[in-house]
């Protein structure tokens, strides 16, 4: 059957920064195609993301806490976690962004949202990957942005990040493809969360983003689940190194 093809009973997923936004969309949406939920947060304050798994249908999720802008830590639970459980499905979703005009941009925020967005996919994704290698099947998933193709406004520590992990995206194709692991991402468009708060508060800036997008509007978070799950699933078997543009047709434009 066609919906067995994107089911993803018996997995396991493991996503990370799923206390708001587009995490928790994925990670109920996930619940509701059958999967198992680890979340990785920096706060065990869940209890929003927890009862949408379970109004999902999902069972109880597993917690693990660790703040993304220290990387060390993130390797150390992520390489703890690989050894004690098998996670199916990675899904890369915790990110931050600064924004200000690159001259006026501290190294401190620089590297804190390097730390977030890039350092510490790649702690995650290290020791998890290896292990779905080890086992010969996986799938990662990470979240990119419009801003892996595009300069940005006054984000360059952002659009730097996002570049990198698309980059990163590719390079782990090309490497864990032939074990059975599939590394893809989403480009997400302009969505509807905290991490755009400030711009959709600037008539100006919302008004000019809105015009842009083919679609009219803005996304919301769970414009993005239906292709989350599709990556992570069986559908996507024969699809490896990508990143799909979930962003009402801006990049068209
Ligand atoms: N919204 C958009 O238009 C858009 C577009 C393209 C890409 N994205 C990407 O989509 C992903 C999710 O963002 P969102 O839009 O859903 O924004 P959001 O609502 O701000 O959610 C960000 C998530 O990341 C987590 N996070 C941030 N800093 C962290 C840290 N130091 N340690 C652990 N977790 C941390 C947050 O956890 P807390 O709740 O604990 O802070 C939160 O769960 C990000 O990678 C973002 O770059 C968003």
């Amino acid at each position: 059957m066609t919906a067995d093809l994107f089911s993803l009973q018996g997995r396991t997923a493991l996503v990370t920064g799923a206390r708001r936004g587009i995490g928790a969309a994925i990670a109920a949406g996930y619940a509701a195609a059958g999967a198992e939920l680890i979340l990785m947060a920096r706060d065990a304050a869940l209890d929003d993301t927890l009862e949408a798994i379970k109004q999902n249908g999902g069972g109880e999720a597993t917690v693990v806490i660790a703040d993304f802008a220290d990387p060390a830590a993130v390797e150390a639970a992520a390489s703890e976690l690989a050894k004690t459980r098998r996670i199916d499905i990675l899904v890369n979703n915790a990110g931050t962004i600064r924004r200000a005009p690159a001259a006026e941009t501290t190294t401190a925020d620089w590297q804190h949202v390097i730390d977030v967005n890039l350092n510490s996919t790649w702690a995650v994704t290290r020791p998890v990957g290896a292990a779905m290698v080890e086992r010969g099947a996986g799938a990662v998933v990470t979240i990119a942005s419009l801003l892996s193709f595009q300069g940005g406004i006054t984000v360059p520590a952002y659009t730097a990040s996002k570049h990198a992990v698309a980059g990163l995206t590719r390079a782990l194709a090309n490497e864990w493809g032939p074990a059975g692991v599939r590394v893809n991402a989403i480009a997400p468009g302009y969505i509807s969360t905290d991490n755009t708060t400030d711009l959709r508060a600037d008539p100006g800036r919302e008004a000019a983003i809105r015009d842009r997008i083919p679609a009219g509007r803005w996304g919301q978070p769970e414009d993005v689940v239906g292709a989350a799950v599709f990556l992570a699933s069986a559908a996507a078997g024969y699809v490896n190194g990508h990143v799909l543009a979930v962003d009402g047709g801006w990049l068209a434009r």
